[in-house]
């Protein structure tokens, strides 16, 4: 059986190689050979008919964005050239590496894939469908989780595809980015999959962020930094729009992904460690941890591009950041009050007003703003080894799918 690509090689290079080089244009190869080619293989190449349209970045002061046009013989790209943001630079070669941190991380994400089905979810659908199998208030948790999470992802996955991939000049970044955009991708599919396996009511679900108040001002808050830079118009490049773009990504590695998620996990988690609702505390768990991960690489580029531009670091955008984080610890409480109005698993909303004031000045710190909050301890020190899926013995026993690595290929 033919694959999508299986178009014979001869016949793709030959349409490959008509579409890079305007036949008039002499390049520096043309007089010598290029680096790691021959003048030979110069000569030989064939004619273009037609110029290719160029791309030309619209502001000289942004960076480039990938698509501009393959400069035939151009000299090598020097690792030194490499930058996080406004980079000239070649953006589709991946090596040599600058920042060897994000391609770890890249690695990190591949070696903890997951799917959502190989989670068992009998124990669930029993106990969701036992009608004194859970209370009230531990039934408006998951509705409300499930509601707030399964649309957030989807605004997590848009601000990476829309609004910051195409301001991040760095190959290494861009390649973390794409596998984070999976992995959000994956997420949504652990919602949509659980909610199937519960037979709750889909629309109910996925429209809470339009119709429950708390659930609502989170997505609303987060919305506005993606708008701001997937308008066309937006390019980076100058001190206030590369502050835009450090909203943005403190918006959402900080805010979102470090701090709006964490009451929803520990939840979540708090629901599994009492033997309830296991699987889909255990579908939450791989969760964090991927989340753990979204953050900690969200930290690393805001703090690289905070090294590679001090001067955007000003006292008034330090404030207005510090005005951020302590405004998301005040809706990430609203929506504690709101899925919990009373206490339930050994939780109550007062406990979560000291782990996010706890939280923020955990990710402040991470990001050089200092404490927010005075006397902030964490009350929930059973997060932190949530953490180490490894130190969970019965994580694993679950699983049941091997992934193919390295197998052999079958094409029918
Ligand atoms: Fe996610
Ligand atoms: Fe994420």
């Amino acid at each position: 059986m033919l694959s999508w690509d299986d178009t014979p090689v001869s016949k793709a290079s030959n349409t490959a190689s008509t579409t890079t080089q305007p036949a008039s244009t002499p390049t520096p190869a043309a007089e010598a050979p290029a680096q790691g080619g021959t003048a030979t293989a110069v000569k030989e190449r064939p004619a273009a008919k037609a110029a290719p349209a160029k791309h030309v970045a619209p502001d000289k002061r942004a960076g480039a964005t990938g698509l501009e046009e393959v400069e035939f013989g151009a000299k090598r790209i020097n690792v030194d050239e490499k930058a996080i943001i406004n980079c000239r630079a070649d953006l589709n070669q991946l090596v040599p590496f600058k920042y060897n941190w994000a391609w770890e991380k890249y690695l990190t994400g591949c070696a903890n894939h997951w799917m959502p089905q190989e989670i068992n979810m009998t124990a669930d659908i029993a106990l969701w469908r036992d009608p004194k199998g859970l209370s009230e208030e531990e039934r408006r948790i998951i509705k409300r989780n499930l509601g707030f999470f399964s649309t957030a992802d989807s605004l997590v996955a848009n601000n990476i595809v829309l609004a910051v991939y195409r301001h991040i000049t760095n190959p290494e970044c861009r390649q973390y980015l794409l596998r984070q955009a999976f992995e959000e991708a994956v997420h949504t599919h652990a919602y949509q999959y659980v909610i199937e396996s519960l037979g709750l009511d889909e629309a109910e679900v996925f429209n809470m962020y339009r119709e429950v108040p708390s659930i609502h001002e989170k997505a609303a808050f987060e919305l506005q930094f993606t708008e701001e830079l997937a308008d066309p118009n937006f390019h980076t490049g100058t001190p206030a729009t590369d502050q835009r773009l450090l909203r943005n990504l403190i918006g959402f590695y900080v805010i979102m992904e470090g701090l709006f998620f964490y009451v929803g996990f520990v939840q979540m988690l708090s629901l599994g460690r009492r033997n309830k609702m296991v699987g889909a505390a255990e579908q939450f768990q791989y969760i964090l941890r991927d989340e753990s991960q979204h953050c900690n690489f969200g930290i690393d580029v805001i703090n690289t591009i905070r090294q590679e531009n001090p001067h955007l670091w000003t006292p008034e955008f330090q404030q207005e950041i510090k005005d951020l984080i302590m405004q998301g610890v005040e809706l990430e409480h609203q929506y504690a009050v709101d899925t919990m109005p009373r206490g339930v698993l050994g939780l109550n909303s007062d406990m979560f007003a000291e782990y996010l004031r706890y939280v923020a000045n955990r990710r402040a710190n991470q990001i050089g703003l200092g404490d927010l909050y005075e006397r902030a301890s964490n009350p929930f020190p059973w997060m932190s080894e949530m953490l180490d899926l490894n130190k969970e013995r019965n994580f694993f026993e679950t699983r049941v799918i091997e992934y193919q690595v390295g197998g052999a290929l079958k094409w029918d």
